[in-house]
Formats: structure tokens, sequence, C-alpha cells
């Protein structure tokens, strides 16, 4: 995953449009998982190597998630102001969407401080992945194992959005593994969008991150 500089006036707005909603949810009513669940250990090394380990019967998707997806029906909270947030979400997300051209949404999710996705590779959903991510104070991380050269990178969240690049594959073309997770100490947000796994879906992504990247 490379970091990609958000330039575009028109994506700023966007977004903007976003973290506006999303700084109303009162972090008080998102419905927890047991909080002796911690990021030290779902995104620790010992984890990392458990799930490495695991090869073909890690199924993909993250052991453990401490925060919530934001979309109809998935969206634990507890809030009076529950249904206007889902609404508006799922309106600002679409647009983005459209605006993006990504052929589909990935995960939409808010993490509130401690909160954090463990290790996983996404291995059944592959393809170009753009991943925006929002923190209130910029105190978070996304980490994942470089998968050329195996290092373990930690990119720091920074405060407001931040953009990310990269492509996950899948068991059948193991160099293109991506193991990654997130965790977070502040109010934290992930919107992503895939493109296909093939010529066409990467052309495409490359002329959105260049979108991106131009005012
Ligand atoms: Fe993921």
């Amino acid at each position: 995953m490379k970091p990609k500089e958000i330039v575009n006036e028109e994506l700023q707005g966007i977004l903007l449009g976003i973290s506006d909603i999303i700084e109303t949810i009162d972090i008080s009513k998102i419905r927890q998982i047991p909080r002796d669940e911690t990021a030290d250990e779902w995104c620790g090394e010992e984890f990392r190597k458990h799930i490495i380990n695991k090869g073909t019967s890690h199924d993909g998707f993250p052991d453990m998630l401490l925060g919530t997806n934001l979309e109809y029906g998935k969206f634990c909270y507890d809030g009076e102001n529950r249904v206007d947030i889902v609404q508006r979400m799922e309106s600002h997300v679409t647009d983005l969407c459209t605006w993006s051209g990504a052929h589909r949404r990935a995960l939409t999710a808010v993490y509130p401080p401690g909160g954090f996705i463990s290790w996983h590779n996404n291995a059944n959903a592959p393809g170009y992945n753009v991943l925006f991510t929002w923190s209130q104070e910029g105190d978070g991380q996304w980490e994942h194992v470089d998968p050329d050269t195996r290092e373990h990178i930690v990119i720091p969240d920074k405060k407001g959005w931040q953009c990310k690049f990269g492509y996950y594959g899948t068991y059948q073309e193991p160099e293109s593994l991506l193991y990654h997770c997130a965790r977070t100490n502040c109010l934290r947000a992930t919107v992503a969008f895939v493109f296909n796994a093939d010529d066409r879906g990467k052309s495409m992504a490359e002329m959105l991150l260049e979108e991106i990247q131009t005012a």
C-alpha cells in the first residue's frame, strides 16, 4: 500500500461531506465488542505470524474488528441520529463510488478510540484497492507486510483524510498477498473501493490515482 496525496478539490469536497457526518457520531453510543480485546493482541506480531502461518486456511476476512460497519443494517450504534448518519453516509459514499469509477465498494467502517481491524489479507476479495482513511487527531496507523520485501511497514494516519492504494492478491498469486491491519487511539473511519483484478481494473485505478493527485 502506498500513500497518495489528495489534491483534487472536488474529491476534497466529497470527503469533507463524509467526515462532517462522521464527526456527528457519539463515540459512547458505538456498540462495542468486549473491551478486553486489544489492538496490541490482534494487530501484534504474534497474531500476524499466526495468520500468515495459517496459509490458505485463512479466509481473508479479519477475525476481529473493534469498530462498526457504517452500512445500513450493519451499523452497531445506539445514538438517536443513527438513521440520519446511515442515510447521509449511504448517499455520500455512493457519490464517491460514482466519482471514483470503482467497480465496487468495500468496507465502510468507523473505529472509536482503541479501535482496530485485525491482521488479514482480503484474499477473498482481490483487486486494486483505493482506501480513504479519515482520522480525527491523526493518532492511529495502518500496517502491512510488503509482498516483495516481507518487511513490516507502518503508515501513520494523519489528521483528516489520507488516501492509500495497493493491490490485494489471492492465494493463486501468493507473491501479491497483502497482509494488513489498522488501529487507532482516536475516532477513525475508512471508505474503501475496489477495481477488478485485471488489466482494465488496473488502468482504471491508475487513472483515478492521477485524478486524485491533480488539482
Ligand atoms: Fe482489509
